[in-house]
């Protein structure tokens, strides 16, 4: 069988540009459906307690109000906890929207006030009176650090494996290490901000039928979540989802919005739209508050002889949503004595939820900067002593990396850098009356792939259409799924077309722990394969005399055309074959299966070493990123356009988290007090200066035949960290809880 390579690896325009820029591509929140009614959501006032009363008859005396939706007059649900999970959901019992009459966290939703406008919806929101009878509530995980304990184990747990079990004797050896470094470490809460808001619109049928336009990572997810929560059969509930305005783990798993649409529509047989505000972007799911603990030592030539990292993170009092935040030094560091430990502390505040390299990005902020903090006091250079700890296997599992070229991303990050040029010296570097620093750190992530399913569709009019349920959040799936598929089929790809977000096509899992492309594409992948057999065969009915006795290993595909390998006359155009079928098109539906025996004797990781400037002008506590470069080793790249976009997205994202991005609570009412964009800072242009992307290709076939480690998180993960060591190097000050924020510098 063949597979061309005439995309693969070229810097292709996004596919779904022009809709996109054009307005083209229509959102959850944009699809029309005759006499479609509007849900505006009541949130919680309160943070713990219960509802006394409420009362709404103001609001449905409104002409064009047409009901209020509260716990007392919502239509049974599914009564089993079970039935609420999703493919994302962490052990526990999920919240369930307008349930009964508890208060379980600030601003949850208690009411769904539904009108002929949105306006009017909203309007009518504000005239229900609701009292409270309220409770004593905790939400601040630094006040309740001694409820920590274990999380509990789920399904969620395969991903995010738990830490693994200590090593010789961490805390003694640490004492006695030649070098040591140390470091509390706090970061606050961060919200999901996303262009596109949540958003579902319900399309009723006659009969119940449903067809959901909503925002999500995973249309299978969201259909498996409605039928089983409303007693629905699969085949009754759509749902589609083509384009996805952001999301990086928020719309892994369905939020309120689409409950209470769909609850609402089932009640009043009719179309209904819910749409969330900015405001109530905020009143579900976060990255947790977390606060960590590191001890690492070092002997006199600078080898790590002791690991000792712990983090406690904040879950909801229903759920323990886990990270995976402490497993991750010895991934990278060799080290005979290794304690990790992780723990969660359930408060009154939503369950948290992913958010783009969830623990990762927490863990090794942690652990990158005592290693810069353990190399300085070692005076050995950062990179110079990465080196000297470096290994080509993951030491906490005794597997080999099934590729690993961080010293290649060391090697040319540093020449690209200039890093030879830096001054060890903290406060050393000056420029126009600012100190400059240089930090760089280490990013890891895992490279998974799951089993996934995708369908190609070949037309006689010669366009090919391949199709998966999966999400496009602003990836680049659209794009890169054309380009396999184009290889795959030896085809122009201006004729084929990839499509996804329908339940309606073959299974494909959530989009998200950078797993898509992989998946994905290996079912593209699969797909081309099975399509190529089944035109073979047709082929041979077609001109018996030029393909008698051939099998799949003798022919190729190019061209949009099969032919006899080598030859440029024995030829028959594909579009050819499907016309002389008599029928319309030939099809072939396959799975992408991992190859779970060969893969499970390697540790499967994207690499990274990121390399920053800073500016700290002392006098205001200010810090601007000059310049960034992020070195990336993730296997083979599909299309380093696309690719280069979602690093460069990683490191402003990282620049946000290190110098901006915290929701901030006032414990006494457990109210977050920045749920808008105002308040809440994001980086601005006027932050974000040169950032710089290299790839470094790796040679990789345990990860898949496509050689794809995936992208989607590695660009964020040794950001914040290589910013702190930067600071670090400008103004010798270690500062450790994220944001860095100018009250810390000053
Ligand atoms: Mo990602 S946090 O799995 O969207």
């Amino acid at each position: 069988m063949s597979m061309k390579n005439d995309y693969f690896g070229k810097p292709i325009n996004r596919v779904d540009g022009y809709a996109k820029v054009t307005g083209e591509a229509k959102y959850a929140a944009e699809f029309n459906a005759p006499n479609l009614l509007y849900g505006y959501i009541i949130n919680s006032t309160i943070t713990k307690g219960e509802i006394k009363t409420i009362r709404t008859e103001k609001a449905t005396a409104l002409a064009g109000v047409v009901k209020v939706f509260t716990y007392k007059n919502r239509k049974n649900t599914a009564w089993l906890d079970l039935k609420y999970a999703d493919m994302d959901a962490p052990p526990g019992i999920p919240f369930k929207p307008l349930h009964d009459k508890k208060i379980r966290y600030n601003s949850q939703p208690i009411g769904l006030v539904v009108a002929e406008s949105f306006e009017l919806a909203r309007y009518a929101a504000t005239l229900v009176e609701i009292d409270y009878d309220t409770e004593d509530h905790h939400t601040d995980l630094m006040a309740n650090l001694d409820a920590a304990r274990k999380p509990k184990k789920g399904l969620a747990s395969f991903f995010k494996p738990g830490p693994p079990k200590p090593k010789g004797n961490a805390d003694e050896v640490f004492e006695s290490s030649a070098f040591k470094a140390s470091g509390k470490f706090i970061h606050g809460m961060e919200h999901h901000n996303p262009m596109e808001m949540f958003s579902s619109t319900v399309m009723y049928e006659e009969g119940g039928k449903l067809t959901i336009y909503d925002k999500t990572q995973g249309a299978v997810n969201s259909q498996l979540y409605v039928a089983n929560v409303f007693g629905k059969s699969f085949k009754n509930v759509r749902v589609i989802s083509p384009y996805v305005g952001g999301a990086f783990g928020s719309a892994l798993r369905p939020q309120h919005q689409l409950f209470l649409a769909v609850m609402a529509s089932l009640d009043l047989k009719r179309s209904v739209r819910v749409s969330m505000n900015r405001h109530q972007m905020f009143s579900f799911g976060h990255r947790p508050y977390t606060v960590q603990d590191t001890h690492f030592g070092a002997d006199r030539a600078g080898k790590i002889q002791s690991l000792n990292h712990t983090a406690i993170g904040e879950t909801s009092r229903f759920e323990d949503y886990s990270e995976t935040v402490v497993n991750w030094a010895n991934m990278i560091y060799p080290s005979a004595n290794v304690s990790l430990d992780y723990k969660l502390v359930p408060l009154d505040v939503a369950s948290p939820m992913d958010m783009r390299a969830p623990g990762g990005v927490t863990g090794l902020h942690a652990i990158e900067c005592t290693i810069d903090e353990l190399a300085f006091a070692a005076k050995i250079d950062p990179i110079e002593f990465r080196m000297i700890n470096y290994s080509d296997h993951d030491d906490s599992s005794g597997k080999p990396y099934s590729s690993k070229d961080l010293k290649e991303c060391f090697r040319q990050g540093s020449e690209s850098f200039g890093w030879h040029k830096r001054n060890p010296e903290p406060r050393s570097m000056k420029r126009d009356g600012k100190l400059v620093g240089w930090g760089m750190a280490v990013g890891l992530w895992d490279a998974n792939h799951l089993p996934a399913r995708a369908e190609c569709l070949l037309r006689a009019d010669g366009k090919l259409i391949v199709s998966s349920a999966t999400a496009d959040i602003g990836t680049g799936t659209y794009t890169v799924m054309a380009q396999i598929a184009a290889d795959g089929m030896g085809m122009s790809i201006d004729n084929v077309e990839f499509q996804l977000g329908d339940t309606k096509m073959p299974f494909a899992p959530i989009q998200g722990g950078s797993f898509t492309a992989a998946s994905v594409g290996m079912a593209v992948k699969a797909a081309c394969l099975g399509l190529q057999g089944k035109l073979l065969k047709q082929a041979k009915k077609l001109k018996p005399e030029m393909f008698k006795g051939t099998t799949t290993d003798d022919v190729e595909f190019a061209n949009d055309s099969i032919r006899i390998k080598g030859t440029t006359d024995q030829v028959l155009s594909l579009s050819a074959i499907v016309a002389a079928t008599g029928q319309k098109e030939i099809k072939s539906r396959n799975t992408g299966f991992p190859r779970v025996l060969k893969q499970r004797k390697y540790v499967r990781c994207a690499h990274s070493a990121v390399f920053v400037e800073v500016e700290v002008d002392e006098d205001f506590g200010l810090v601007k990123v000059t310049r960034m470069l992020n070195v990336v080793a993730a296997g083979k790249i599909i299309n380093p356009k696309t690719a280069r976009s979602q690093i460069l997205g990683g490191m402003v994202w990282g620049i946000s988290k290190a110098l901006r991005e915290e929701t901030i609570m006032d414990h006494r009412f457990g109210r977050i007090m920045n749920s808008s964009l105002a308040e809440y800072h994001i980086p601005v242009n006027a932050d974000i200066n040169k950032l710089e992307v290299i790839f470094v290709e790796e040679n990789d076939t345990i990860v898949n035949d496509l050689q794809i480690k995936g992208i989607g998180e590695i660009g964020i993960v040794g950001v914040a960290p290589a910013i702190a060591n930067a600071i670090f190097h400008a103004t010798g000050k270690r500062i450790n809880n994220l944001p860095i924020t100018l009250d810390q510098l000053m």
